[in-house]
This record gives C-alpha cells, structure tokens and sequence, in this order.
C-alpha cells in the first residue's frame, strides 16, 4: 500500500506525492484559478471518505483518531492518518513557528494565514491524492479548528475563515466530522498536565523531541478564550448538523470509542 498520510505521531514523514491529482488534469499550459479548485475537489472527494477530527486540546480526539484508525484497518479498509497543521514537511515546519512557545508574538491574522498555508498544502500533497485512491483519511483537525480557535479564540470571527476556506482550500468539505465536546476547563486542564509530563523528559532526548514537546503555545490561553472556542464549534455543529456529529467526551476512552464506532457505521455504511 502506497503511503500517503503517516500516523499523527509519525506525521512528519508524510512527504509522498502525487501529481496526478492537480496538474495533470489541468493540461499543460494552464494554471490553477479559484473557479477550477472545487470541480478537481469533487471529482476525487467522492471516492474517498474524509472525517475530521475536532476539539479543545486534551479532548482525547488524537486517541480516539488512532482508534478508530485500528478498527477500520482491522475490517479491511484503507485508512491515512494525517493531522493539521501539519501533515507535510512544509506544514510540520508552519506547525513548529505556530505552535512554539518562542514564537508567541503571531498576531491572529498571521496564525490565521499560516494554519491555511499548512493546510492548503496538506489538501493538495496528502488528502486529494489520497482520497482519489479511494482511501478513507482521518485527519486530526480541519478547517472548524480555524474557525473555532482564530475565528471564535482570536475573535477574528466566522466570515474570513470561510472565504479563505473558500479560495484556499476550494471548499473542500469533510464527508463526516467528529466533535468531541467536554468542558473548557477539563480538557485543558488536561492538554496542561500531559505538557507538563512531556517536559519532564526533556534532558533525555534529541532538541527535535524537545521542540515538538514544546507544543504548548494555545494551552497557556484563558479560560475565556477557550470558553469562546468552545461556543464556537458547538456553533458550526449547529450551523451544520449533517456533517459535525457532537460526541460526548466525557466517559472512558473504550466508552467514546465505542459511541464514535456506532456513529462511522452509520455514515460510511460498514
Ligand atoms: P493539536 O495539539 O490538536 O495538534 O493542535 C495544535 C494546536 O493548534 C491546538 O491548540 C489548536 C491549534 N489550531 C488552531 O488554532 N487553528 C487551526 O486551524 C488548527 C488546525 C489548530
């Protein structure tokens, strides 16, 4: 099997290609406009299946990503594991500027930018391809993260996110996404100790280990802001109901796995 995405833990060596899907169906001479992005989207989107992964950090949503990853493998299917921003060696290297603690001086419209400059390179060098190949890709964070972190977080509301949406990212639209919802401040509290945890083994391992540990620039936000990310996604999930499925996060990782199996059934049919 061809690899296309890698694991989220493995992300970082996600870097096949497969210039199939853009140029080549373009023709020569012809450059890529806004008008041809949402027709090349929709000609390979149906053969794949798309589900997005989203929350607040420390939601459990990578967990249940990997799990869910096991048992579709486990009833024959192809599966990518991809996660944003990332996902690509250019977007692991927007994610490290967006994501260190050193570089917390972005301004909003500035991590905006860089989410769908990761982002629209993930969709053109790992998810279209992937999805063209008729494989089914499960991708930790999407487009809803943007609206609900800059759009909600950031204040910079939902209107710029969709356009940009739009421009950047042809529309692409995930078949289904799973929004695990639990309060504010349990998950980051959460996302907060296992940073602290992380840390801890610091001194042991290689500065690239110690860099990707240093993921914790968003954790150290407000309550309030998180607040506002929160009501934001719950927004989309209402704006949206065929697409975002609110799964509880509450119970044990088996118990949501378990609510989460129930609801891909249904959907993707299997
Ligand atoms: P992760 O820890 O789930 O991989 O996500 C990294 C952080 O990036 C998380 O705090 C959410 C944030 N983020 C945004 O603010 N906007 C986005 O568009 C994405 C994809 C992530």
């Amino acid at each position: 099997m061809r690899r296309v995405g890698g694991s989220c833990s493995d992300a970082k060596t996600a870097t096949t290609k497969d210039t199939k899907g853009h140029e080549e169906n373009l023709g020569p001479g012809r450059s890529q406009t806004l008008a041809d992005s949402p027709a090349i989207i929709s000609d390979v989107a149906v053969r794949g299946r798309f589900i997005t992964f989203e929350g607040l950090d420390g939601s459990g949503k990578s967990t249940q990503l990997e799990k869910l990853a096991r048992s579709l493998r486990a009833h024959g299917l192809s599966v990518a594991v991809t996660r944003e921003p990332g996902g690509t060696a250019t977007g692991e290297k927007i994610r490290e500027v967006l994501l260190h603690s050193a570089t917390a001086g972005l301004s909003p419209f500035t991590e905006m930018a860089l989410m769908f400059a990761s982002r629209a390179q993930h969709i053109h060098e790992v998810i279209l391809p992937a999805l063209a190949e008729g494989r089914i890709v499960l991708c930790d964070r999407f487009t809803d993260s943007t609206e609900a972190y800059q759009g909600g977080g950031r204040k910079l509301g939902s209107k710029a996110v969709l356009q940009l949406h739009e421009i950047l990212c042809g529309n692409l639209q995930p078949d289904l996404t799973i929004l695990l919802d639990n309060e504010a401040a349990f998950s980051v509290d959460r996302a907060r100790r296992r940073n602290r945890k992380h840390k801890g083994g610091r001194s042991e391992k290689g500065p690239e280990r110690a860099a990707e540990r240093d993921e914790n620039r968003f954790e150290q936000e407000s309550r309030a802001f998180f607040g506002r990310v929160r009501h934001a996604y719950l927004a989309i999930a209402h704006r949206e109901p065929q697409r975002v499925h609110v799964i509880n996060a509450r119970g044990t990782p088996s118990e949501t796995h378990a609510d989460i199996m129930e609801l891909v059934r249904k959907k993707l049919k299997i």
